[in-house]
C-alpha cells in the first residue's frame, strides 16, 4: 500500500567526524540511490537534551548539513530537512502521547542510563521521557518502511512499531470491518481473491512471512481496489484494523570500525575525534602523535600491527600492498611508525579534501544550502499531511 521509504535523523549537537562518516553516513550514501531518503536533522531532540544551551543547536544545525553534503549526500537524490520547520512531528508527537503507556517509556533501556550518564544535565522532563514518542512520530508521519540506525537506536524503533500497532488498533476499528474487509476483497477477482483468503490464513495460521509478502505483493498489484478498500485488505491480512501507521522494520547499521585517535571508540564525549573538515595541520598533528604498538619503544624493536591502532586505520583507509608493507616492516623493524603513518595521513587528507571541496561551495553561497532544506521540508510537508489527515480523521479531530 505504501511504498517502500527510508527515514533517519541525527541530532544537531555538534560537527561530524569520521566515526560518523564510516559508521553512518556512508550507509546512507548507499541507500539514497536505493530508496526515496529522508534525512532530518532532528533540532527537537536535541532540545530534550540542550534545553538549557539551545545555541549550540542554532551553531550546528546549518554545519551538519554541511556535513551531510560534504559527505556525498546528494540532494538530487535524497531529501534532507529541518525537523522543527515541518509542524506535523510536534503535532503527531503529542497525539501518539495520548495512547503510549508511561510504562514502555520507563522501560526503554537507555533512558535510566542516560540520565545517569548525563548527569550534568537534569533530565528529569517531561520532554526527555518523550523521546522515543517524538522519534516514533518521525517515522510514522512519512510511513517509513526503512528505519537505518545504530545498535543503540533499536529499543526506539522496536517501540515505534509497538506505537503504530497499538495506533492501528485503537483507530483503525470500524463497524463491520470483518463485513467490509470482505467485501473488498471480492472486488480483487474469483482467482485473486481466493489466493487472497489463501495466503491470509498461510500467514495467520502458520506465521508464513512468505505468504504475507506475497499477499502485500499481490494488493499492491490490483488496480481495481479504491484507496479505502486497499488499506482494510492491508489491515485485515494481518489483524482486524484498518492500517494508518505502517511499522518500519529497522535496517541496524554495523558500528563504526574507526578508533578514536587514543584508542577509545571515537566520540566528541572522550574529545578524540577527527573532524570531518578539519584542518590539515590538526589532523597530521593528531594522526603523528597517536599510540602505536608499546613494543616498538626504539626504532630498531619490531612490533605487532595487531596491537596497533594505526594498523586499525589502514584497514580502512589503504589498500592491499600497503599493508603487506606495514605487516612486514612493522614485524621486522623495517619501518618507523611516523613512516608506517604516512600513507594512512595521505588518505584521510585525500578524503577530506574531496569533503572541503564539496563544502566549500555551500560556505561560499548559504543560499545554496538554504534552497536545498526548503526543498526537502516541502517534500516532507506533503507526506506529512497526508498522513495527518488520514491520523486526524481516525482519532476524530476532522470536524466539519
Ligand atoms: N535518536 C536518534 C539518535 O540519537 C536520532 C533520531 C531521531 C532518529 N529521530 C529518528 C533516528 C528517527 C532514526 C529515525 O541517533
Amino acid at each position: 500500500m505504501f511504498p517502500d521509504l527510508i527515514f533517519s535523523g541525527m541530532r544537531p549537537t555538534g560537527l561530524l567526524h569520521l566515526g560518523h562518516y564510516h559508521g553512518v553516513l556512508k550507509n546512507w550514501i548507499k541507500l539514497q540511490s536505493e530508496y526515496p531518503c529522508f534525512f532530518c536533522v532532528v533540532d527537537l531532540h536535541a532540545l530534550t537534551t540542550h534545553y538549557a544551551t539551545p545555541d549550540v543547536i542554532e551553531n550546528n544545525v546549518w554545519e551538519v548539513l554541511i556535513d551531510w553534503l560534504a559527505s556525498g549526500i546528494d540532494p538530487a537524490q535524497a531529501n534532507l530537512f529541518i525537523q522543527s520547520r515541518v509542524h506535523e512531528h510536534v503535532e503527531l508527537s503529542l497525539l501518539l502521547g495520548m495512547s503510549t503507556p508511561l510504562g514502555w517509556l520507563e522501560r526503554v533501556p537507555t533512558y535510566k542510563e542516560q540520565i545517569e550518564k548525563l548527569r550534568d544535565k537534569d533530565l528529569s522532563t517531561y520532554g526527555f521521557l518523550g523521546y522515543p514518542v517524538l522519534m516514533s512520530a518521525d517515522i510514522l508521519l512519512y510511513r517509513a518502511s526503512i528505519v537505518p540506525v545504530g545498535e543503540d537506536q533499536v529499543p526506539h524503533v522496536e517501540m515505534t512499531r509497538e506505537i503504530a500497532r497499538r495506533f492501528n488498533y485503537l483507530y483503525g476499528r470500524e463497524p463491520g470491518f470483518q463485513d467490509k474487509a470482505n467485501e473488498a476483497a471480492r472486488k480483487l477477482g474469483g482467482k485473486r481473491s481466493k489466493m487472497y483468503y489463501e495466503l491470509r490464513s498461510a500467514y495467520q495460521q502458520e506465521g508464513n512471512g512468505e505468504a504475507l509478502q506475497q499477499a502485500r505483493a499481490l494488493l499492491q498489484e490490483s488496480q481495481s481496489l479504491s484507496m479505502s478498500d486497499r488499506e482494510r485488505l492491508f489491515g485485515y491480512l494481518e489483524g482486524s484494523s484498518k492500517i494508518i501507521l505502517v511499522e518500519p522494520q529497522v535496517l541496524m547499521t554495523k558500528a563504526s570500525q574507526i578508533p578514536g585517535f587514543n584508542g577509545k571508540k571515537m566520540s566528541k564525549s572522550y574529545g578524540n575525534t577527527i573532524g570531518l573538515r578539519e584542518d590539515k595541520v590538526s589532523i597530521e598533528k593528531k594522526i603523528r602523535t597517536m599510540p602505536t604498538d608499546p613494543a616498538r619503544v626504539y626504532r630498531s624493536d619490531p612490533g605487532n600491527p595487531d596491537k596497533c591502532l594505526v594498523w586499525q586505520f589502514h584497514k580502512i583507509y589503504t589498500d592491499q600492498s600497503t599493508h603487506e608493507w606495514v605487516q612486514r616492516g612493522c614485524r621486522n623493524a623495517g619501518i618507523g611508525c611516523l613512516e608506517c603513518k604516512q600513507p594512512v595521513i595521505d588518505r584521510i587528507l585525500l578524503e577530506q579534501q574531496i569533503m572541503l571541496e564539496r563544502a566549500q561551495k555551500y560556505m561560499d553561497d548559504p543560499s545554496m544550502l538554504r534552497a536545498i532544506v526548503a526543498d526537502g521540508c516541502d517534500k516532507a510537508r506533503k507526506l506529512a499531511y497526508e498522513t495527518m489527515r488520514d491520523v486526524r480523521e481516525a482519532m476524530g479531530l476532522s470536524y466539519s
